[in-house]
Parts: structure tokens; sequence; C-alpha cells
């Protein structure tokens, strides 16, 4: 079988490294991939935005099935593609990437189908937002509606910087069309998890639960990355939490969707707040999470090919094997200045002779050229660790970023700080 994983980054390293290990796949393509697929797949010039050219690529390829890591060209209809072209193509249709492409679809979709979220209300006036916000106490969280890069959420303490909030995304548009309409809502407290769930249909198989470190600094101080590091499984998140969360939000998610004519496959990636009146959701993204599943694919024993191949044409296998007991941890490798600027096509030693038995390094902005394997983007690489107990999968994780070199490399030294 052939595998075309749509993408660039430390996630879709992991997917092709992950379908790459099935006994049924002789070949994985990455479009356009990193210098870390280029080495162990074959990579494509393709963008992961280019829709046309990637259909015409699995077309011409026959490729048996295609896994899209970005949530972009998802919401932007590449599965409808593929599908009207006959093509397999792992990940949901546009109407129901819209779970991630718009929060106010998501959060009036939770509210009609009862699933737990924070209560909010939905603006496309600037002045009536800005006049709700002083009215409301404060803490609150102002979220613009579409695609932000990760940077449309404001958790506020005061109107007055709500009102500041609602300002950039509405006046100054800082995001552009992606804020023609703001949700002010209420804020959580609890304690912070992920969940991802494989889906075809009604039904999900819920992997392991994760937790990211989006900011920058150790101590969770500084702005927000697209994320630092990360760890599954959540060792206080346990068979009962698993159990709430799949049938107050995974399994309601799945119903309502299908209810509304746009039955979801692919990975839900629910965004949960642990609150004391139980899990609530933050957000959903439609995709696989980056670097979550630098830390997720390495916990299933099952083929994950064969997972993603059956989820694609609407079958769960009855089980997925996990490595019972494992723990999994990532750290990113970044370079200095990420996530603002930063330079770029500094040689990396270290990574390409990587090879002790229970770590792995996905590369992320890496390319190769005459020099060998040189930094092409802010998050370099994630170096995955496993071992018997989380303690132990954060060392050998720590321990390979030792053996790795890069002129102003920057990683964060706390990952997992918050359950050790
Ligand atoms: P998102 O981009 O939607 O993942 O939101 C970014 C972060 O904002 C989340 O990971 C939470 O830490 C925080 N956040 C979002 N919504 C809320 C909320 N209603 N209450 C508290 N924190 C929130
Ligand atoms: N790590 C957060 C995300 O993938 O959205």
């Amino acid at each position: 079988m052939k595998a075309l994983i749509v993408g660039s980054g430390g996630r879709e390293h992991a997917i092709a490294w992950a379908v790459g290990r099935s006994p049924q796949v002789d070949r994985v393509y990455c479009a356009p991939g990193n210098g870390g697929t280029a080495k162990t797949a074959t990579n494509v010039p393709i963008a992961a935005s280019a829709i046309e050219e990637l259909v015409e690529f699995a077309g011409t390829n026959r490729i048996d099935l295609t896994v899209v890591g970005p949530e972009a060209p998802l919401i932007d209809g590449i599965v409808d593609r593929f599908e009207r072209e006959g093509l397999r193509c792992f990940g949901p249709r546009s109407g129901a990437a819209r779970l991630e492409g718009s929060k106010v679809f998501a959060k009036e979709f939770m509210a009609r189908h009862g699933v737990p979220t924070a209560d909010f209300r939905v603006f496309d006036d600037v002045e009536r937002a800005k006049a709700h916000a002083e009215a409301r106490t404060a803490p609150m969280v102002v979220k613009a509606d579409g695609l932000a890069a990760g940077k449309g959420v404001y958790v506020v303490r005061s109107g007055g910087e709500a009102i500041d909030a609602i300002d950039e995304i509405m006046v100054q548009r800082k995001f552009g069309g992606a804020g023609d309409r703001v949700i002010v809502e209420d804020c959580l407290e609890g304690q912070e998890v992920s969940v991802h769930a494989i889906c075809a249909g009604e039904r999900g198989f819920m992997l392991p639960s994760s937790q990211d470190h989006k900011q920058i600094y150790d101590g969770d101080k500084g702005p927000n990355t697209g994320g630092m590091g990360a760890y599954a499984p959540v060792p206080w998140f346990g068979d009962e939490e698993r159990a709430r969360v799949y049938s107050t939000i995974i399994e309601p998610t799945l119903a309502g969707m299908s209810a509304e004519g746009e039955p979801f496959a692919g990975v839900l990636y629910a965004g949960l707040m642990q609150t004391d009146r139980g899990p609530m959701v933050l957000e959903f993204n439609v995709r696989f999470g980056d670097p979550e599943t630098q830390v997720l694919l390495p916990l299933i024993k099952s083929d994950v090919f064969e997972l993603l191949y059956r989820a694609s044409q609407g079958e769960l296998p009855h089980s997925v094997e996990l490595w019972e007991g494992r723990s999994a941890a990532t750290i990113v490798m970044a370079a200095s200045g990420y996530p603002g600027s930063y330079g770029k096509g500094f040689a990396i030693t270290g990574a390409d002779e990587f090879a002790p038995g229970n770590a792995v390094v996905f590369h992320a902005g890496t390319a190769r050229d005459d020099r060998g394997l040189v930094t092409s983007g802010g998050r370099v690489l994630a170096v995955t660790g496993w071992d018997d107990d989380l303690r132990g999968a954060i060392e050998v994780a720590y321990e390979g970023v030792e053996k790795i070199q890069f002129e102003q490399a920057y990683w964060r030294t706390d990952i997992g700080h918050r359950v050790l």
C-alpha cells in the first residue's frame, strides 16, 4: 500500500513514522515534508494548501490512503475533493471541519447538543460586544471566530482588557475575516487535558489523554507557541474520567454531527478543562495535535495505517492495542527567538545518528541542503522518549535532547512539571 502524508511538521513526521511501520505499507510520501521525512519517506514538493495538485498526485500515483496533518486544507475541503475522485483521505469533510474552522459554529453546536462548555455570547457588532464585556464580571475569555494561528483567544482579567481584545480582533482586524465575529465566554477553572479520538461516524476510539505546553518559557511564562512539549497519558486522568469524557463529550458530539448531516470522520481533538462540574470543552480541533501526536503514536501497538485506513471508510476496528503501561514525553527543540523572529540555516548534528531503542527524533523545521541537515523553522525537532512511567519517559527524552546540537537551540527544561 502507498500512503501520502500532507503537511511538514513534527506531527506529520510522526504520522509518516507510524504509518511506515505497518507491514502493509511499502511506500510513504510526504507533501511537502521536511528534512526528517526526506530520509525515511519520499518528499513531494507540493504545499499542504495546494489541494488540486495533491488530488492529482494521489490519483496519478495510486495512493491508497492520504492522511492530512494541518487543519486549513481540511476546512478548505480536501477530503471532499479526494472523495469526489474516489480517493481515500483520512479526515473530516469541510462541513464537519467547521468544529475547528468556526468557534461560533462549535459553541452553538455544543449548546444545541448539550455538550458541556463555558456559557457564551456571540457578537458581530463591536459596540455591542464591548458593552457586554463592560457589563459583565471578569475574568472572561474573548475569542475570534475563525482560524487565528492559535492567537485568537484572550483570557482577560478586566473589562478594559476585554475591550482591548475586542478592538484587536474586530477593529484592527488582526486576524482578518476570522474576526468578523467574537465570542465572549465564561472563564473556566481547573486542570487542562486534551483528548484525541479516532472517529468514524457515530463511533470514536479515544487515544490516551495528553497535555501540551503552550508557553515558550519554563513555568508556563511568556507568549504562546505552537507547543513546546507534551506528554501522555496524563496520570490523574483515569478510566473514570475517560468514560465521562466519552459519554458526555465525544459521543454526543459524534451523534450531533451525524444528526445534522455532517458525520465526523478523522481525529476529533477536544481541548478540555476538568472543572468541579466535570469536563468541559475549551475548543475542538479536527486533526492530530502538534506536538501531541509525537507522544500519542508511540503509545499505539496496533497497526496505525490499518486504523486510519479503516476509519476513513467508516469502520473502527473492535480493539486498538496500546503499549500497556507505557508513557511518552516529547521535548521541542526550537530556534532562539521563536515564536518571534529567529535565524534559519544552522547545521544540526546528532539527529541523523540518533538511534536509541526507546526514543525517536521527529523533525519539524528542518531541511537538507549541500551542508546536510539544517534548521528551517521555529520549532526544529521534537525528541520523544518513552518508558514504563512518565518520569522515565521525560528523562529519556531529555537525554536525547542532549545528544543533538545546533546553534541557538532552545528548549524548555520543565516538560511534565505540572504532574511530577
Ligand atoms: P484555544 O486556542 O481555544 O485552545 O485556547 C487557548 C487557551 O486558552 C486554552 O488552552 C486555555 O488555556 C484557554 N482558554 C480557552 N477558553 C477558555 C475558557 N473558557 N476558560 C479558561 N481558559 C480558556
Ligand atoms: N498543540 C496544540 C494543537 O495542535 O492545536
